[in-house]
C-alpha cells in the first residue's frame, strides 16, 4: 500500500511579488518547493509524490526535484491549472492513473514549505487508523470578528473552538477523488470533503508549517530555516 502526496505549486505568488512562481523562489539555497518535497520523503511515510506546476515551467519543476526521491520513490510532475483546486484534480488523476494500491492521499502545499517531518506522519498516521478526512491545526489566538459587507463586527465565535488549518491534509483516497469530482469552490481540500458529510478530523499542526504567502512570511522563513533547521 501506498502514500502518495499531490503537491500543488502551480500558483504565481502574486502577493510575494517575484516574476518567478513562488515554488520556485529560493530559500536557504534551494526552492521552497524542493524543501517542501524534501520534508515530504523525510516523514519516512511517502513514496511518491505528484507535483502540479505552473504550466510554463513544468521543465524547471523537473529539474530541481529530479533527485530528491529516495530509493524506491519518485516525484511525477504534471502541468497545474488555473485554481488551487484545478491542480489538485489534475494531480490526483494522475497519481490514481500511475501509482498502485493508493492507502493515503496527502495534500500539500509547496508554499507550507518547512512543515515538519513529524506533522506529516501525524497525519498519515491518522488516516491509516480509519480518520477518511485528518487536517493538521493550531490553536486561534487572537480574538477573531465577524463582520458585515459594511465592516461592522456582528459576532465574536468563541474561539476555543475555532482552528487555523495547515496541510499536509490527508485522506482516504475514493473520499478525495469524490470531493473533487462533485465541487471546486473551497480554499481547501477538506472543505469539498466536509461538504460530501465525511467527518475530517484534527492532528496537532506546527508553527513552522506557517504557509509563505507575503515578503514577511519570506523574511521570516529565511530568519528560521537559513541555518538549514526545520
Ligand atoms: N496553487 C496551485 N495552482 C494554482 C494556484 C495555487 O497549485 N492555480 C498552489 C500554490 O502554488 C501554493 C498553494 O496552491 O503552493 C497555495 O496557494 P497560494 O499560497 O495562494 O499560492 P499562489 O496562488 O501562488 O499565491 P498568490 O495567491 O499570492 O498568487
Ligand atoms: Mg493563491
Amino acid at each position: 500500500m501506498s502514500v502518495v502526496a499531490l503537491v500543488p505549486a502551480a500558483g504565481r505568488g502574486e502577493r510575494l511579488g517575484y516574476t518567478t512562481p513562488k515554488a520556485l523562489v529560493p530559500v536557504n539555497g534551494a526552492p521552497l518547493l524542493a524543501h517542501a518535497v524534501r520534508g515530504l520523503f523525510d516523514s519516512g511515510r511517502v513514496r511518491h509524490v505528484v507535483v502540479a506546476a505552473p504550466p510554463s515551467d513544468v521543465d524547471s519543476v523537473r529539474t530541481v526535484t529530479a533527485s530528491l526521491a529516495p530509493a524506491g520513490g519518485a516525484v511525477h510532475v504534471v502541468p497545474g491549472g488555473a485554481e488551487r483546486s484545478d491542480s489538485v484534480r489534475l494531480a490526483l488523476e494522475h497519481a490514481l492513473r500511475v501509482v498502485r494500491d493508493v492507502s493515503v492521499v496527502l495534500v500539500h502545499d509547496a508554499a507550507r514549505s518547512f512543515t515538519p517531518p513529524e506533522v506529516v506522519r501525524a497525519v498519515v498516521e491518522a488516516v491509516e487508523a480509519g480518520h477518511r478526512a485528518v487536517v493538521p491545526v493550531l490553536p486561534v489566538v487572537d480574538t477573531v470578528k465577524q463582520v458585515n459587507s459594511e465592516g461592522v463586527v456582528i459576532a465574536t465565535p468563541d474561539r476555543s473552538f475555532l482552528r487555523v488549518v495547515q496541510t499536509p491534509q490527508g485522506f482516504d483516497p475514493d473520499v478525495l477523488r469524490r470531493a473533487h469530482s462533485t465541487a471546486r469552490d473551497a480554499t481547501d481540500d477538506a472543505g469539498l470533503v466536509e461538504r460530501l458529510g465525511v467527518p475530517v478530523s484534527t492532528v496537532p499542526g506546527h508553527q513552522n508549517a506557517m504557509k509563505i504567502t507575503t515578503r514577511f512570511d519570506l523574511a521570516v522563513a529565511e530568519a528560521l530555516f537559513a541555518g538549514g533547521g526545520r
